[in-house]
Protein backbone atom coordinates (compact mmCIF):
# COMPACT_ATOMS: atom_id res chain seq x y z
CA UNK A 1 0.00 0.00 0.00
CA UNK A 2 1.17 3.38 -0.52
CA UNK A 3 -1.12 5.77 1.20
CA UNK A 4 -4.20 4.00 0.46
CA UNK A 5 -3.46 2.54 -2.88
CA UNK A 6 -2.71 -0.94 -2.89
CA UNK A 7 0.76 -1.69 -4.75
CA UNK A 8 2.05 -5.39 -6.41
CA UNK A 9 5.49 -6.59 -6.61
CA UNK A 10 5.53 -6.87 -10.62
CA UNK A 11 9.30 -7.62 -11.83
CA UNK A 12 10.90 -7.09 -9.15
CA UNK A 13 9.12 -2.90 -9.33
CA UNK A 14 6.09 -2.08 -6.90
CA UNK A 15 3.12 -1.28 -9.89
CA UNK A 16 0.26 0.20 -8.21
CA UNK A 17 -2.62 -2.57 -8.68
CA UNK A 18 -5.24 -0.35 -10.49
CA UNK A 19 -2.33 -0.13 -13.31
CA UNK A 20 -1.01 -3.67 -13.68
CA UNK A 21 -3.23 -4.43 -16.51
CA UNK A 22 -2.15 -1.69 -18.81
CA UNK A 23 1.32 -2.30 -17.85
CA UNK A 24 1.40 -5.73 -19.20
CA UNK A 25 -0.66 -4.49 -22.30
CA UNK A 26 1.83 -1.84 -22.71
CA UNK A 27 4.52 -4.43 -22.50
CA UNK A 28 2.97 -6.65 -25.03
CA UNK A 29 1.31 -4.23 -27.65
CA UNK A 30 3.73 -1.35 -28.01
CA UNK A 31 5.79 -1.03 -31.12
CA UNK A 32 8.61 1.50 -30.57
CA UNK A 33 9.29 3.60 -33.37
CA UNK A 34 13.49 5.21 -34.70
CA UNK A 35 11.63 8.44 -33.92
CA UNK A 36 9.59 8.24 -30.96
CA UNK A 37 10.82 10.21 -28.21
CA UNK A 38 10.10 8.37 -24.15
CA UNK A 39 10.19 11.08 -21.00
CA UNK A 40 10.83 8.63 -18.40
CA UNK A 41 11.06 9.15 -14.26
CA UNK A 42 9.72 7.96 -11.23
CA UNK A 43 6.87 9.81 -9.64
CA UNK A 44 7.09 13.21 -8.64
CA UNK A 45 10.70 14.28 -10.29
CA UNK A 46 9.78 16.71 -12.48
CA UNK A 47 7.93 14.48 -15.06
CA UNK A 48 5.02 17.72 -15.68
CA UNK A 49 7.46 20.27 -16.41
CA UNK A 50 9.74 18.00 -18.49
CA UNK A 51 6.52 17.14 -20.48
CA UNK A 52 5.85 20.94 -20.75
CA UNK A 53 9.29 21.25 -22.08
CA UNK A 54 9.81 18.76 -24.61
CA UNK A 55 6.02 19.72 -26.21
CA UNK A 56 7.59 23.24 -26.51
CA UNK A 57 10.79 22.74 -27.81
CA UNK A 58 9.38 20.17 -30.45
CA UNK A 59 7.01 22.76 -31.39
CA UNK A 60 8.96 25.75 -30.99
CA UNK A 61 7.34 27.12 -34.67
CA UNK A 62 4.38 28.04 -32.66
CA UNK A 63 5.94 30.58 -30.36
CA UNK A 64 5.59 33.13 -32.62
CA UNK A 65 1.74 32.34 -32.64
CA UNK A 66 -0.19 34.51 -30.02
CA UNK A 67 0.76 33.14 -26.45
CA UNK A 68 -2.51 32.24 -25.91
CA UNK A 69 -3.04 30.27 -28.65
CA UNK A 70 -0.48 27.66 -27.59
CA UNK A 71 -1.85 24.02 -26.31
CA UNK A 72 -0.23 24.42 -22.81
CA UNK A 73 -2.86 27.61 -22.25
CA UNK A 74 -5.87 24.83 -22.73
CA UNK A 75 -4.02 21.40 -22.60
CA UNK A 76 -2.63 19.86 -19.28
CA UNK A 77 1.17 18.60 -20.20
CA UNK A 78 0.02 15.32 -18.95
CA UNK A 79 -2.51 15.12 -21.90
CA UNK A 80 -0.16 16.61 -24.46
CA UNK A 81 2.52 13.98 -23.59
CA UNK A 82 0.42 10.86 -22.17
CA UNK A 83 2.06 8.33 -20.15
CA UNK A 84 1.70 5.02 -21.72
CA UNK A 85 1.09 2.81 -18.76
CA UNK A 86 -1.17 5.42 -16.79
CA UNK A 87 -3.52 6.72 -20.04
CA UNK A 88 -2.64 5.02 -22.75
CA UNK A 89 -2.85 1.58 -22.23
CA UNK A 90 -5.39 2.27 -19.25
CA UNK A 91 -8.09 3.77 -21.10
CA UNK A 92 -8.48 1.32 -23.98
CA UNK A 93 -7.95 -1.92 -22.27
CA UNK A 94 -9.26 -4.58 -24.00
CA UNK A 95 -8.61 -3.24 -27.64
CA UNK A 96 -5.66 -1.94 -29.58
CA UNK A 97 -4.92 2.23 -29.21
CA UNK A 98 -4.11 3.44 -32.69
CA UNK A 99 -0.82 5.29 -32.39
CA UNK A 100 0.09 4.62 -36.08
CA UNK A 101 -1.52 7.53 -37.10
CA UNK A 102 0.21 9.95 -34.19
CA UNK A 103 2.71 12.26 -36.59
CA UNK A 104 6.05 11.92 -35.83
CA UNK A 105 8.04 12.74 -33.09
CA UNK A 106 5.28 10.59 -30.82
CA UNK A 107 6.33 12.08 -27.60
CA UNK A 108 5.14 9.59 -24.77
CA UNK A 109 5.88 8.76 -21.13
CA UNK A 110 6.28 6.64 -18.50
CA UNK A 111 7.13 5.72 -14.84
CA UNK A 112 8.51 2.06 -15.58
CA UNK A 113 11.73 0.64 -14.81
CA UNK A 114 13.97 0.87 -17.40
CA UNK A 115 14.31 -3.20 -17.22
CA UNK A 116 10.67 -3.54 -18.06
CA UNK A 117 10.24 -1.65 -21.02
CA UNK A 118 8.77 -3.49 -23.98
CA UNK A 119 12.31 -4.94 -26.23
CA UNK A 120 11.13 -2.09 -29.07
CA UNK A 121 11.84 0.69 -27.23
CA UNK A 122 15.16 -0.90 -26.14
CA UNK A 123 16.15 -2.79 -29.98
CA UNK A 124 14.73 0.58 -32.30
CA UNK A 125 16.56 4.38 -32.26
CA UNK A 126 13.67 5.77 -30.03
CA UNK A 127 15.29 8.65 -27.52
CA UNK A 128 15.08 8.26 -23.68
CA UNK A 129 14.82 11.05 -21.98
CA UNK A 130 15.40 10.33 -18.05
CA UNK A 131 15.17 12.69 -14.81
CA UNK A 132 15.63 12.52 -11.65
CA UNK A 133 15.38 14.44 -8.25
CA UNK A 134 17.12 14.43 -4.94
CA UNK A 135 15.47 11.47 -3.15
CA UNK A 136 14.43 13.78 -0.37
CA UNK A 137 12.61 16.41 -2.00
CA UNK A 138 11.35 13.55 -4.23
CA UNK A 139 9.52 11.76 -0.73
CA UNK A 140 8.10 15.17 0.33
CA UNK A 141 6.52 15.53 -2.80
CA UNK A 142 5.34 12.25 -2.70
CA UNK A 143 3.68 12.65 0.43
CA UNK A 144 1.81 15.49 -0.32
CA UNK A 145 1.05 14.20 -3.68
CA UNK A 146 -0.69 11.11 -2.51
CA UNK A 147 -2.21 12.36 0.84
CA UNK A 148 -5.07 14.91 -1.21
CA UNK A 149 -7.08 12.22 -3.35
CA UNK A 150 -9.79 9.99 -2.32
CA UNK A 151 -8.40 6.95 -1.51
CA UNK A 152 -6.59 8.33 1.95
CA UNK A 153 -9.31 9.88 2.85
CA UNK A 154 -9.65 8.27 6.21
CA UNK A 155 -5.79 8.59 6.64
CA UNK A 156 -4.51 11.15 9.41
CA UNK A 157 -1.19 12.09 8.81
CA UNK A 158 1.01 12.10 11.51
CA UNK A 159 4.60 12.33 11.98
CA UNK A 160 4.91 8.60 13.37
CA UNK A 161 3.37 7.67 10.24
CA UNK A 162 5.27 10.05 7.80
CA UNK A 163 8.56 8.20 9.62
CA UNK A 164 6.93 4.53 8.81
CA UNK A 165 6.44 5.66 4.97
CA UNK A 166 10.10 7.20 4.95
CA UNK A 167 11.13 3.27 5.95
CA UNK A 168 8.87 2.40 3.42
CA UNK A 169 10.32 4.10 0.91
CA UNK A 170 13.72 3.56 1.46
CA UNK A 171 13.27 -0.01 1.33
CA UNK A 172 12.22 0.74 -1.74
CA UNK A 173 8.32 -0.02 -1.68
CA UNK A 174 6.73 3.50 -3.41
CA UNK A 175 5.01 3.55 -6.81
CA UNK A 176 7.16 2.01 -9.36
CA UNK A 177 9.95 1.75 -7.13
CA UNK A 178 12.71 0.54 -5.84
CA UNK A 179 14.14 4.30 -6.26
CA UNK A 180 17.80 2.68 -6.36
CA UNK A 181 16.99 0.61 -9.08
CA UNK A 182 15.05 2.63 -11.31
CA UNK A 183 17.50 5.61 -11.24
CA UNK A 184 20.22 3.29 -11.80
CA UNK A 185 18.90 1.64 -14.85
CA UNK A 186 18.44 4.70 -16.34
CA UNK A 187 21.78 5.87 -15.29
CA UNK A 188 23.71 2.92 -16.47
CA UNK A 189 22.43 3.01 -19.64
CA UNK A 190 22.52 6.33 -20.21
CA UNK A 191 26.57 5.96 -19.56
CA UNK A 192 26.66 2.62 -22.00
CA UNK A 193 24.61 4.41 -24.30
CA UNK A 194 24.13 8.17 -24.40
CA UNK A 195 22.75 8.58 -28.12
CA UNK A 196 20.01 6.46 -26.15
CA UNK A 197 19.61 8.12 -22.77
CA UNK A 198 19.88 11.51 -22.20
CA UNK A 199 20.09 11.62 -17.86
CA UNK A 200 18.92 15.11 -16.38
CA UNK A 201 18.12 15.99 -12.53
CA UNK A 202 15.50 18.53 -11.45
CA UNK A 203 17.79 20.36 -9.51
CA UNK A 204 20.44 20.57 -12.40
CA UNK A 205 17.56 22.06 -14.68
CA UNK A 206 16.69 24.62 -11.65
CA UNK A 207 19.96 25.67 -11.65
CA UNK A 208 21.19 25.49 -15.49
CA UNK A 209 17.75 26.05 -17.73
CA UNK A 210 19.50 27.38 -20.84
CA UNK A 211 22.50 24.77 -21.08
CA UNK A 212 19.66 22.11 -19.89
CA UNK A 213 17.55 22.95 -22.36
CA UNK A 214 20.34 23.60 -25.11
CA UNK A 215 21.60 19.93 -24.63
CA UNK A 216 17.69 18.53 -24.50
CA UNK A 217 17.67 20.08 -28.37
CA UNK A 218 20.77 18.79 -29.51
CA UNK A 219 20.09 15.28 -27.67
CA UNK A 220 17.15 15.27 -29.90
CA UNK A 221 18.61 15.91 -33.10
CA UNK A 222 16.71 19.97 -32.89
CA UNK A 223 19.70 21.79 -31.78
CA UNK A 224 18.76 25.55 -30.97
CA UNK A 225 19.89 27.32 -34.21
CA UNK A 226 22.34 30.86 -33.95
CA UNK A 227 19.01 32.97 -34.51
CA UNK A 228 17.09 31.17 -31.79
CA UNK A 229 19.65 31.08 -29.18
CA UNK A 230 20.89 35.12 -29.89
CA UNK A 231 16.75 35.85 -29.70
CA UNK A 232 14.24 35.08 -26.88
CA UNK A 233 13.65 31.88 -27.93
CA UNK A 234 15.45 29.47 -24.98
CA UNK A 235 14.09 32.44 -22.63
CA UNK A 236 11.00 32.07 -24.03
CA UNK A 237 10.33 28.06 -23.43
CA UNK A 238 11.66 28.60 -19.95
CA UNK A 239 9.14 31.17 -18.79
CA UNK A 240 6.31 29.61 -20.85
CA UNK A 241 7.25 26.39 -18.65
CA UNK A 242 7.27 27.64 -15.38
CA UNK A 243 5.91 26.69 -12.48
CA UNK A 244 4.60 30.15 -12.02
CA UNK A 245 3.47 30.08 -15.74
CA UNK A 246 1.58 26.86 -15.44
CA UNK A 247 0.37 27.01 -12.14
CA UNK A 248 -1.65 30.41 -13.10
CA UNK A 249 -2.74 28.53 -16.14
CA UNK A 250 -6.70 28.02 -16.12
CA UNK A 251 -6.66 24.43 -16.98
CA UNK A 252 -3.99 23.65 -14.38
CA UNK A 253 -5.96 25.75 -11.90
CA UNK A 254 -9.18 24.51 -12.37
CA UNK A 255 -9.09 21.66 -14.81
CA UNK A 256 -9.61 17.34 -14.23
CA UNK A 257 -7.31 15.02 -15.81
CA UNK A 258 -9.67 12.44 -14.91
CA UNK A 259 -13.00 13.27 -12.59
CA UNK A 260 -10.68 12.17 -9.53
CA UNK A 261 -7.80 13.76 -10.18
CA UNK A 262 -7.58 17.68 -10.33
CA UNK A 263 -4.60 19.07 -12.14
CA UNK A 264 -4.18 21.44 -9.69
CA UNK A 265 -2.16 19.08 -7.93
CA UNK A 266 0.86 18.40 -10.26
CA UNK A 267 2.09 22.20 -8.94
CA UNK A 268 2.99 22.54 -5.60
CA UNK A 269 6.23 24.70 -4.78
CA UNK A 270 8.74 23.28 -7.10
CA UNK A 271 11.84 24.44 -4.50
CA UNK A 272 14.99 22.83 -4.30
CA UNK A 273 15.64 21.95 -0.70
CA UNK A 274 11.91 22.19 0.68
CA UNK A 275 12.54 18.97 2.07
CA UNK A 276 14.32 20.37 5.35
CA UNK A 277 10.97 21.96 5.93
CA UNK A 278 9.35 18.66 6.63
CA UNK A 279 11.81 15.89 7.67
CA UNK A 280 13.29 15.10 11.10
CA UNK A 281 16.63 14.36 11.40
CA UNK A 282 15.65 10.69 11.77
CA UNK A 283 13.88 10.77 8.75
CA UNK A 284 17.06 12.56 7.08
CA UNK A 285 19.52 9.92 7.92
CA UNK A 286 17.18 7.15 6.68
CA UNK A 287 17.07 9.20 3.23
CA UNK A 288 21.01 10.06 3.42
CA UNK A 289 21.94 6.64 3.54
CA UNK A 290 19.80 5.38 0.78
CA UNK A 291 21.68 8.19 -0.83
CA UNK A 292 24.80 6.86 -0.04
CA UNK A 293 23.66 3.51 -1.48
CA UNK A 294 22.57 4.84 -4.84
CA UNK A 295 25.99 6.33 -5.18
CA UNK A 296 27.72 3.75 -3.97
CA UNK A 297 26.89 1.58 -6.65
CA UNK A 298 28.06 3.97 -9.04
CA UNK A 299 25.95 6.78 -9.83
CA UNK A 300 27.14 10.60 -9.81
CA UNK A 301 25.05 13.63 -9.50
CA UNK A 302 26.61 15.80 -12.96
P1 LIG B 1 6.95 19.78 -5.26
O1 LIG B 1 5.91 18.86 -4.72
O2 LIG B 1 8.27 19.65 -4.54
O3 LIG B 1 6.51 21.18 -5.34
P2 LIG B 1 5.89 15.33 -11.21
O4 LIG B 1 5.55 16.25 -12.31
O5 LIG B 1 6.92 14.30 -11.57
O6 LIG B 1 4.69 14.79 -10.56
O7 LIG B 1 6.65 16.22 -10.10
C1 LIG B 1 5.95 17.12 -9.31
C2 LIG B 1 6.91 18.13 -8.73
O8 LIG B 1 7.39 18.99 -9.76
C3 LIG B 1 6.23 19.01 -7.71
O9 LIG B 1 7.25 19.35 -6.77
C4 LIG B 1 5.80 20.20 -8.54
O10 LIG B 1 5.56 21.36 -7.80
C5 LIG B 1 7.01 20.34 -9.46
N1 LIG B 1 6.71 21.01 -10.73
C6 LIG B 1 5.58 20.93 -11.49
N2 LIG B 1 5.68 21.72 -12.56
C7 LIG B 1 6.89 22.33 -12.49
C8 LIG B 1 7.56 23.27 -13.32
N3 LIG B 1 7.00 23.76 -14.41
N4 LIG B 1 8.80 23.67 -12.95
C9 LIG B 1 9.38 23.18 -11.84
N5 LIG B 1 8.79 22.29 -11.00
C10 LIG B 1 7.56 21.86 -11.32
Amino acid sequence: MWLGDPMRLYQGFWCLSFLLESVVSFQTHFKAHDTDILLASIPKTGTTWLKSLLHTIINRQNLSKNCSQLPLHTITPHELVPHLEVTIYKTIIGNQPDLATISSPRLFATHMPYSSLPTSIKTSKCKIIYVCRNPFDTFVSLWHFYLQFEMSKDIKPNMDMMEEYVEKYCMGILPFGPLEDHVLGYWKESIENPQKVLFLEYEGLKKEPKAHLKKLAEFLGIPFSKAEEEGNVIKDIIELCSLKNLKEMEVNKSGKFYPWFENKTLFRSGKVGDWINHLTPTMIKRIDAMQKEINKAGFSST
